[in-house]
C-alpha cells in the first residue's frame, strides 16, 4: 500500500540540509569553525618552595609547577603547537603582604619563571603573564586596600604599572592585567612605553565577571581571599557593561581583549567580537574545566568530545584565541 493509498500526505522536502552532512569528508569541507592548536593558550601555575609538581584537587590533571617542571611543560606545550602560555605565580605565604610586594620583585616567583621560559624558548611561543596582585597579597584582593579596607583603585594602578615593567623585563611578550581596576590598560601601556617596552602587548581582561566558576583557581593559587570581588569584577546580570569596558580598553590601547569565563558568557563574547577591531580572546576558566572533568570521571560525559565541542562553541561565538587548561590535550587531539 502506497503512502497515497494509506491517506498519508506525501511531502517531498524542498531543501535537504542533511545532504551536506552525508560523509565525514563533506562535513569537514563545510565546517565553518575550526579549532587549531595555535589558537590555544595554556594557563600554568608556578609555585615557590616546592620540590615536585603538586596536583590541584579540584582540577584533576592540572598541577602547580616547580620552576623546573614548568620549563618541561612549556617545552611540551610549544612542541604540541600550542599558541602561548599564560603564567600565574604562587608565592610562599611568607612572600605575601598587604601590597603584594613580591609581585613587583625581579626575584618573585612569577618573574623568575618568566625569565626561565624566555631563556629556554625565546620567541618560539608567546609568553603571557597575569598582571594582578591577588596571588601576592595576604588579603587576597586584586589590589591594595585603603584605610577602610576597600580596594583602592588608583593606588592599585601604580602597583600595576610597576608590575608591568618588571614582567616585561623578565621576558613577557604580553601582559594580562586581570584586576578590573578602572584605567588599568592605560596605566600599563604608559608604563611599558616609558620603560622602552613598546613591543610588549596588553591582553586586556575586558569583560571579567565576578564568577563562581573561578572556584578551583582559588585553590590553584592558594588564594587567601575572604569575601568577594564584586566591587571590581562585573555583575553576571550585565551585558551592556562589557561593551563599555570594551570601548574603554580599546581607547586605552589594548592589543587583545578578553571575555571571561567563556561558555556561560557566549552572548557577551559574541557582542564583544562584533564590535572589537582587535583579536578577541576568551578564557575557559577553572570551573569550566572542573565541570567537564567531574562529569567525565563519572562516565557522564565523553571527555574528548566535550572538550572539543566546548572549544568549538567558544570559537564560534567569536573568540579567535582561547585560554584553556585543555590546550595541550586539545592540540594533541587536533593534530597540527
Ligand atoms: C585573578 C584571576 C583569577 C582568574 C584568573 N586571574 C581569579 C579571580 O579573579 O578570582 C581565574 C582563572 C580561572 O578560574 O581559571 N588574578
Amino acid at each position: 500500500m502506497s503512502a497515497a493509498q494509506s491517506g498519508r500526505a506525501v511531502v517531498t522536502p524542498v531543501e535537504r540540509p542533511r545532504r551536506l552532512r552525508t560523509t565525514p569528508a563533506l562535513r569537514r569541507l563545510v565546517a565553518q569553525t575550526r579549532v587549531c592548536p595555535a589558537d590555544l593558550v595554556l594557563p600554568v601555575f608556578v609555585r615557590e618552595g616546592i620540590d615536585a609538581p603538586t596536583p590541584i584537587a579540584s582540577m584533576p590533571g592540572v598541577v602547580q609547577h616547580t620552576r623546573d617542571s614548568l620549563r618541561q611543560a612549556a617545552h611540551e606545550a610549544t612542541e604540541a603547537g600550542v599558541g602561548g602560555l599564560m603564567l600565574f605565580g604562587v608565592p610562599t605565604p611568607e612572600h605575601k603582604d598587604a601590597e603584594g610586594s613580591w609581585g613587583t620583585r625581579a626575584d618573585g616567583i612569577l618573574n623568575l619563571a618568566l625569565e626561565d621560559l624566555r631563556a629556554d624558548l625565546g620567541d618560539a611561543t608567546v609568553l603571557m603573564s597575569d598582571l594582578c596582585l591577588d596571588e601576592f597579597t595576604d588579603h587576597g584582593h586584586c589590589g591594595v586596600l585603603d584605610d577602610q579596607g576597600r580596594v583602592d583603585n588608583d593606588a592599585t594602578l601604580q602597583r600595576y604599572a610597576d608590575m608591568a615593567v618588571v614582567q616585561a623585563r623578565a621576558g613577557a611578550h604580553v601582559v594580562g592585567p586581570s584586576g578590573m581596576m578602572d584605567g588599568q590598560v592605560a596605566v600599563v601601556r604608559a608604563a611599558l612605553d616609558g620603560a622602552g617596552f613598546q613591543d610588549v602587548g596588553v591582553l586586556a581582561y575586558t569583560a571579567k565577571y565576578a564568577s563562581a566558576y573561578y572556584g578551583p583557581f582559588r585553590e590553584a593559587v592558594g588564594s587567601s581571599l575572604q569575601g568577594d570581588r564584586k566591587t571590581y569584577q562585573q555583575d553576571p546580570a550585565n551585558a551592556t557593561e562589557s561593551l563599555r569596558e570594551l570601548r574603554l580598553d580599546l581607547a586605552e590601547g589594548a592589543d587583545l581583549v578578553m571575555v571571561k569565563p567563556a561558555l556561560p558568557y557566549l552572548d557577551v563574547l559574541r557582542q564583544v567580537a562584533d564590535l572589537a577591531d582587535v583579536p578577541v580572546a576568551a578564557y575557559q576558566v577553572s570551573g569550566e574545566y572542573a565541570q567537564i572533568e567531574a562529569a567525565a570521571a563519572q562516565g557522564w560525559l565523553e571527555r574528548d568530545r566535550t572538550v572539543l565541542e566546548s572549544l568549538t562553541a567558544i570559537r564560534r561565538a567569536g573568540a579567535q584565541v582561547v585560554l584553556t587548561y585543555y590546550a595541550v590535550h586539545a592540540a594533541r587531539l587536533l593534530g597540527r
